[in-house]
């Protein structure tokens, strides 16, 4: 097996370009791991951030969507005439439209739709679109279209769509591609083995991505050069799409992405409205900005999809772990995505015996798209509450259990050994920050307001790796340019990349100009996702400023005349370790005031060979529950999460916080409703939908990096953070509610709604 890469590229990892040297890693550091604000933190605050959203160009007219109002409809006819009249209107696109007709939803080299299809299998897909010169003269037109529809059977359930006789999503059954098997071991030999056996169903609901910033591009044709302004994860990877959609040579077509509000997964995948701006910014001869009413961001630009696990484990009186069985459904929505949530139970503990499941069904409804740590925190809300219930009835204390459990090599063929894997720290280290002995061990059966602690460990199945390009160029009088393609998410790339910088060449790190996110202008980088921007682009930047820095030494070498082994760099200024008197500042080379610019160009060194890498963390919550009204507070939690070196101590904190609120989000406030009657989404708005507020979240919230460099793995001893964060947070939540009251809780979101009733049965039944 190779790393997987459950998502964004098809689980190749690319050959490095290949430079030859690296630099050794950093044995001290003054900048790197310091807390230091967002380069962009004002230009954030203070509005000046020009977002896709706030692009607004001369001549520029404006988009809107037609979607199909039901779960499950054929689209006889569309009269478009009326709406080709009403004021401000200059185009009309439908999948008759020259340059329309176009398969679409592309995935390892197939198509399972069209741009416009006339089979519409969720609420939401897309119809006809308009430009016109006003946002509102656009939506009033996209009224006045009349579409005859043929409403058919629709299926939003994931178990009744394996039904043979749901009505078929696409040819040839509901089930996507073959189920997901790993096997090792024998499993029934493992359970015989086991002297007690756990097994429980779990389920977790479709969760939406919902960033801030809605979906949308912008799109301006320069003759037969097309430049889209697109609020992604990943300018590349849009550029890619567009180029193959449109039949277009990549370099005609830039993108840019300078800012972004927020994307969790859902701003990977090119979306149709970025193609629609496209094709009407070409057939108007203006630009064309679409962006998604919030509505609609909800129906068609991605979820979590909901998953139900059977997980079933055996374990000795001792705490090992014997065989564990895990079957996982899942709903990639209307088209093709692979809901799996195995993985994690898969390889997180050592067990010899071993088989999951994944199954995923069509359903009439969003697709789904990577969100979070795909399938890993729906995975941990069921393992990690099936090894709290195996801690339950051993008697043995939860984070003991785990600590026994600790895969130490990558369970595949003969064993694959990780670069690190500090797991046992995350969870030692933490579960003595938290004090969890104490408050695991106190007597909880007093009071209608009842405490418990949670536990939940977690590794990430990704770590990134090449390929990644960076330039770092130095001028004449000491500044320097930073160019690299990454987008910055909201995680802070710029940040610790001029960190990096800093930290190699002595530059104050507000002095670095930061070129990113620019097909035009910026070097090659895969999409920024899947935790992997710092592990897999650091080293590069790194690379790049060392490049900077030893051509700079060469230069001082020869008009100091020294050899260079004899130089030391520091802060701009390079001087011999033997002689004192013997030193120059860069600006003084004069070399370098000659050719005006030094490049340094920083490729990411290959990943080492038959190794996996993987982060791994533990997080521990304590709950206080309302046995009269099944409300939970969340007291405290904390993060403890080993992702090798840390960069910024402040991002790292501020991505540790962000992941728990999200999986707050999972484990108790969020839920697509579809409504059972029409198939169509009840609370897609912001009032209806519950994303956690700040009085949902914990009261406390500690981070524990262990901080340990991945040296192994890259020369920045880094890995990532930003998806591991929120895995077990939902899980941690279940424990610690079970700890407190003694009621498992199986499905997500664990509310007072849901709560309550279990209150009730639990008191009945007593
Ligand atoms: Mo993430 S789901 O790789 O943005």
């Amino acid at each position: 097996m190779d790393q997987e890469s459950p998502y964004w590229i098809d689980g190749s990892v690319p050959e490095t370009p290949g430079t030859g040297e690296y630099p050794d890693p950093w044995k001290t550091t003054e900048i790197v791991g310091t807390r230091v604000p967002k380069v962009d933190a004002y230009e954030r605050v203070s509005g000046t951030a020009v977002y896709p959203h706030d692009i607004s160009l001369p001549e520029m007219l404006h988009g809107a969507i037609l979607r199909c109002p039901y779960a499950h409809a054929n689209v006889l006819k569309i009269d478009t005439s009326k709406a080709e009249k009403m004021p401000g209107v200059r185009a009309v696109l439908t999948g008759n439209s020259p340059g329309a007709d176009m398969p679409w939803y592309p995935r390892g080299g197939k198509f399972s739709g069209r741009l416009f299809d006339t089979h519409c299998r969720h609420e939401g897909e897309e119809v006809a679109a308009i430009a016109a010169e006003t946002p509102l003269q656009a939506s009033d037109a996209i009224r006045a279209i009349e579409v005859e529809y043929e409403v058919l059977p629709f299926v939003i359930d994931d178990e009744a769509a394996l039904d043979p006789s749901a009505p078929a999503i696409h040819e040839g059954g509901n089930v996507v591609g073959e189920p997901r098997v790993r096997e090792r071991g024998d499993l029934e030999a493992g359970f015989a083995e086991a002297d007690v056996v756990v097994e429980r169903t779990y389920r977790t609901k479709c969760e939406i991505h919902a960033p801030m910033e809605p979906h949308g591009s912008v799109a301006r044709w320069d003759g037969n050069r097309l430049t889209i302004w697109d609020t992604t994860q990943g300018v590349f990877s849009v550029q890619e799409a567009v180029a193959r959609a449109m039949r277009l040579p990549l370099a005609n077509v830039r993108v840019i992405g300078h800012y972004m509000g927020g994307g969790f997964g859902s701003k990977l995948e090119v979306g149709k409205y970025t193609v629609y701006a496209a094709l009407l910014a070409k057939t108007t001869g203006r630009p064309v900005k679409i962006f998604l009413p919030r509505e609609d961001c909800f129906l068609v630009t991605g979820n979590r999809p909901g998953n139900t696990m059977t997980v079933k484990i055996g374990a000795k009186k001792d705490g090992t772990l014997t065989a564990i069985d895990y079957r996982s459904l899942g709903s990639s929505g209307a088209y093709a995505y692979g809901a799996d949530s195995s993985t994690l139970a898969a390889y997180l503990y050592t067990c010899p015996n071993l088989r999951t499941e994944d199954t995923t069904v069509y359903t009439n409804a969003g697709k789904a798209r990577p969100m979070r740590a795909p399938g890993f925190p729906q995975g941990a809300w069921a393992l990690e509450q099936a090894m709290d219930e195996l801690a339950q009835k051993l008697g043995a204390d939860p984070v003991e259990l785990r600590l026994k459990n600790i895969a130490d090599v990558l369970q595949v063929e003969e064993g694959r050994p990780f670069t690190s894997n500090q797991l046992a720290e995350c969870l030692r280290k933490g579960a003595m920050e938290f004090g969890w002995s104490e408050a695991w061990a106190r007597d909880k059966t007093d009071g209608h307001l009842r405490r418990g602690v949670g536990v939940a460990a977690c590794f990430w199945g990704y770590a990134g790796g090449p390929p990644s390009t960076v330039i770092v160029k130095l001028f004449a009088d000491g500044s320097v340019n930073l160019n690299m393609g990454a987008s910055d998410i909201g995680t802070g790339t710029k940040t610790w990349a001029a960190m990096i910088v800093a930290e190699e060449l002595g530059v104050a790190v507000d002095k670095i100009q930061i070129e990113h996110a620019d097909t035009a202008t910026t070097q090659y980088a895969t999409s920024s996702g899947g935790s992997k921007t710092v592990p897999s682009d650091s080293p590069a930047v790194r690379a790049a400023a060392y490049a900077v820095k030893v051509q700079l030494m060469r230069m001082a070498a020869e008009q100091l005349e020294v050899d260079v082994s004899d130089l030391e760099f520091r802060d701009l200024t390079v001087s011999s370790r033997s002689d004192q008197e013997k030193k120059v500042r860069v600006t003084e080379l004069e070399k370098l005031d000659r050719q005006g610019v030094v490049i340094g160009t920083g490729y990411r060194d290959p990943n080492p060979e038959g190794m996996v890498t993987f982060p791994f963390g533990a997080q521990f919550c304590e709950v206080e529950v309302n046995t009269r009204t099944g409300e939970v507070r969340l007291l405290r939690f904390l993060g403890a999460h080993d992702s090798g070196r840390v960069l910024n101590r402040l991002t790292y904190d501020n991505q540790v916080f962000g992941g728990i609120v999200m999986g707050v989000g999972l484990g108790m406030t969020e839920e697509r409703v579809l409504d059972p009657q029409t198939g169509k989404m009840t609370n897609a708005n912001f009032h209806d939908y519950k994303i956690p507020t700040m009085k949902d979240v914990a009261i406390e919230h500690t981070c524990v990096p262990i901080d340990i460099p991945d040296n192994e793995f890259n020369t920045t001893g880094t890995k990532g953070l930003g998806e591991p964060a929120t895995i077990p947070t939902a899980a941690a939540i279940a424990n610690a509610v079970c700890d407190a009251i003694g009621i498992r809780v199986t499905d997500t979101p664990l509310n007072p709604i849901q709560l309550a009733r279990l209150i009730a049965e639990q008191q009945k039944e007593a």
